[in-house]
């Protein structure tokens, strides 16, 4: 227990302070608890977060007729060959029983009878993925970790809080800045410390299934601070999402084609076959671009979806909240093919990270979608980030309380500090930077187009003016500048295809790039490229 060293409202001590609630946040926090004092921060309520909206499932090899090692391979052959072997050995090792925690803590997967009910999606060679409501297995995860959240002693939880910034003294982290949305109040967390589970950045698309909250906050913060984010240049791509208006869009899992539904064109053809040996459960990626070479030579903005192989019985027990939402948008799921097209998805990409959760700096801890140490590679396996969020979770709540703990005289000055100048970005930039992103740095990528954007975005970051107070959307629009910057210069950089980069000037995977690519804050002429190896000896 700390006993508070300035008694002011708006500063608030405690031994570990969490940037995010989503799977790998919460399940760091409930590991914690018994070592300290916890504190959650967030921007929005509890559950609103990309686990809340997945729903697919959890990879995990629990099976009689699966084993770790199978899982293993599967997800380093759909990572095109930038896996970092030992996190992928981690994770599919430590799963089940990472797994079967959940299930302690109140998870309630679908079964028959005793027996957990195992679904396939793409590029799994078997059914590994546990799900939960047919399809609400984020939904389910979110509601049995945060009601066991809300309810500890020891975890406070501050919702509507939202991290601006990291608090870095004598290079070493010691909590964070934040604006209380209700009034714009500006609050400091003093911590010995702070883990980063932010969530991804998919809002730095026009197109993309995540929510309005997954502006990058974590990683860009840990940029700022000096730390080194790596593998920008990859974002995945979801092939299906609903084609409708508006934004985020409808995403329909994976897990409808692992009961058989299958892709069209214009012509009604299934043309999956044609690009890939495993069809329509091909990797992702390979998924992707083949939807978007079919809209492409159609002139059309989406295929189409075709459940009619699935029992209609099944389609409505297995996929009910799809069901739902299909009818609410007025189709007739009996006899209509659905409109889908790609949109982003997920950032492999993030902040470096050891397999034990360490950044650069010390005293940070990142983890979940907005950490990377290279566990997905090029190219996520479907349901594996779960998965990630819960394994990693706990090897990030093993690792915070060996960590040096601030001295009283440190929180002293922690508490006393000037708050940094806020970041501001009008909100007006978000709209517009999401088209360009959409349009120079999407599923297909050209070196030209991606130069113009970095240009263009260049002067953005020059924008970003530095005023005392900010709001919550200039913040996020400031984050989101800062982070498209990062991947343009990735994106140009890596003069190869892999994975969910694919470069129509380079269209080939190239081996001299088996590697990883860092960038660090260069101070004002912009990120400092380094090159990492695969393999990594700190992984
Ligand atoms: C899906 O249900 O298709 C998404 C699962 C994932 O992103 O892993």
């Amino acid at each position: 227990m700390i006993t508070p060293r300035v008694e002011r409202p708006n500063i608030h001590e405690f031994d570990f302070v969490i940037v995010g609630s989503g799977v790998a946040g919460l399940f760091a926090a409930l590991h914690l608890a018994d070592r300290g004092k916890v504190a959650i921060i967030t921007k929005d309520e509890l559950t609103e977060c990309n686990t809340e909206y997945a729903q697919g499932g959890i990879a995990v090899a629990l099976g009689e007729d699966d084993t770790a090692a199978e899982h293993a391979e599967d997800t380093i052959a759909a990572g095109a060959g930038l896996c970092e072997p030992h996190a992928v050995e981690l994770l599919t090792t430590e799963g089940p029983g990472a797994v079967e925690e959940l299930m302690r803590l109140g998870m309630r997967f679908d079964r028959e009878g005793e027996e957990l009910l195992r679904g396939r999606e793409a590029a799994h060679g078997r059914n590994r993925i546990l799900h939960a409501s047919g399809d609400e297995t984020g939904h389910e995860v979110e509601r049995s970790l945060s009601r066991r959240a809300q309810v500890h002693p020891s975890i406070t939880i501050f919702e509507h809080t939202q991290m601006t910034d990291l608090l870095v003294i004598e290079g070493r982290c010691v909590g964070c800045d934040a604006l209380a949305h209700d009034g714009g109040e500006r609050v400091r967390f003093v911590a010995s410390v702070t883990i980063l589970a932010a969530g991804g950045l998919g809002q730095i698309y026009a197109v993309t299934t995540n929510p309005l909250v997954t502006t990058g906050d974590g990683m860009a913060a840990a940029y700022r601070a000096g730390c080194r984010l790596m593998d920008m240049e990859f974002v995945q791509f979801h092939p299906t999402a609903l084609y409708h208006e508006g934004s985020p869009k409808f995403l329909i899992s994976e897990a409808v084609r692992g009961e058989g539904a299958v892709l069209r064109n214009a012509s009604g053809e299934r043309f999956m076959p044609g690009y890939h040996e495993l069809g329509d459960l091909a990797p992702r990626d390979v998924v992707a671009r083949s939807v978007f070479s079919e809209m492409r030579s159609d002139g059309r903005d989406f295929v189409e979806l075709d459940f009619s192989s699935i029992p209609l019985e099944r389609f409505l027990s297995r996929f009910p909240g799809i069901v739902a939402e299909l009818r609410r948008r007025g189709f007739d799921i009996y006899s209509e093919r659905v409109p889908v097209a790609p949109a982003a998805h997920y950032a492999m990409s993030g902040v470096l990270t050891d397999l034990h959760c360490r950044t650069d700096l010390p005293g940070l801890l990142a983890v979940g979608e907005c950490a990377c140490m290279g566990l997905h590679g090029a190219n996520r396996l479907a349901s594996n980030s779960i998965l990630e969020g819960l394994v990693f979770g706990v090897r990030c709540a093993r690792m915070a309380p060996t960590l040096p703990r601030l001295s009283y005289e440190q929180m002293g000055v922690a508490a006393e500090l000037a708050p940094p100048p806020v970041r501001v970005g009008a909100p007006a930039i978000r709209s517009e930077l999401q088209r360009l992103m959409q349009q120079c740095a999407g599923m297909e990528r050209i070196g030209e187009d991606l130069a113009e954007a970095r240009a263009e975005v260049d002067a953005r970051v020059r924008q970003i003016a530095t005023v005392p107070s900010a709001s919550r959307e200039e913040a996020e629009a400031a984050n989101l500048v800062t982070l498209a910057r990062l991947m343009l210069e990735a994106a140009l950089a890596r003069t190869e295809s892999r994975g969910a980069h694919y470069r129509s000037d380079f269209p080939e995977l190239d081996e001299a790039w088996h590697r990883h690519l860092t960038l660090r804050s260069g101070g004002p002429d912009g990120p400092i490229v380094e090159f990492a190896p695969v393999e990594r000896p700190d992984a």
